[in-house]
């Protein structure tokens, strides 16, 4: 019996969706809607400029930036901001946005597995609800890439959305982050399980 969308068969709801695809997002991101300047969740902001406080005046990436709200938020704080998104259309909405607000931020159109910057540069890196969404193989490369860009004892912020068990199977996952810290250079300084079910990771980069 055929069967679109990956789904198996009678009575199988599922539609199978593959969020590590460039078009997903493009997609995605295509129409902002009405609230698309709106910081939609201040608890996750406060935690992020909380951890990253000591590094004011510093630069910080916003990897998979989406709409930008965190980008302008971090940079209204005083941080250097540089963002980063696979979606053309995400980083030409915080272009518009950043323009309004008279903020320089840099815009940069790359994947998280093969970022286009040199080693040790960043401060922090911010990765919020992004990891999540990229395969095994993917997630692998990105932690690899931000482990190189990130200063010596840089900090990272990263965090999970609640998945179920299909989705655990095909992303990359909270555990998945857990098993490879240590190999791709990474140190858990701490994790926080959210109202939401989201776990956010307290990371930084070894000193060495
Ligand atoms: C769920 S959204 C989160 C957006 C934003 N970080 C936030 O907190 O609202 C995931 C973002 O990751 C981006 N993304 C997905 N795969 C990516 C990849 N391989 N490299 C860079 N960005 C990616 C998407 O385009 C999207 O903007």
């Amino acid at each position: 019996m055929f069967a679109p969308n990956g789904l198996t068969g009678p009575g199988d709801c599922r539609v199978v969706i593959d969020k590590t695809s460039r078009e997903y997002w493009e997609n995605a991101f295509a129409r902002p809607p009405e609230n698309s300047r709106e910081i939609s969740s201040p608890v996750r902001l406060a935690l992020i400029t909380e951890y990253f406080k000591g590094l004011v005046g510093e630069t910080v990436l916003d990897l998979g930036c989406g709409w930008g709200a965190k980008s302008i938020a971090l940079a209204k704080c005083g941080f250097r901001v540089v963002a980063v998104d696979i979606s053309k259309n995400a980083l030409d909405h915080l272009s518009r946005w950043a323009q309004d607000e008279g903020l320089d931020i840099g815009l940069v159109h790359a994947s998280a597995e093969n970022l286009p910057f040199p080693s040790d540069c960043f401060a922090a890196v911010l990765a919020n609800s992004v990891l999540d969404h990229l395969s095994h193989t993917q997630g692998e490369a990105a932690l690899r890439e931000i482990s190189r860009v990130l200063s010596r004892s840089g900090l990272l912020f990263a965090s999970f959305d609640p998945q179920d068990d299909d989705e655990r199977r095909r992303y990359f996952g909270v555990d998945s982050f857990k098993n490879l810290a240590a190999a791709t250079g990474l140190r858990i300084a701490g994790t926080e399980l959210t109202d939401s079910g989201s776990t956010i990771v307290y990371a930084a980069r070894e000193a060495e």
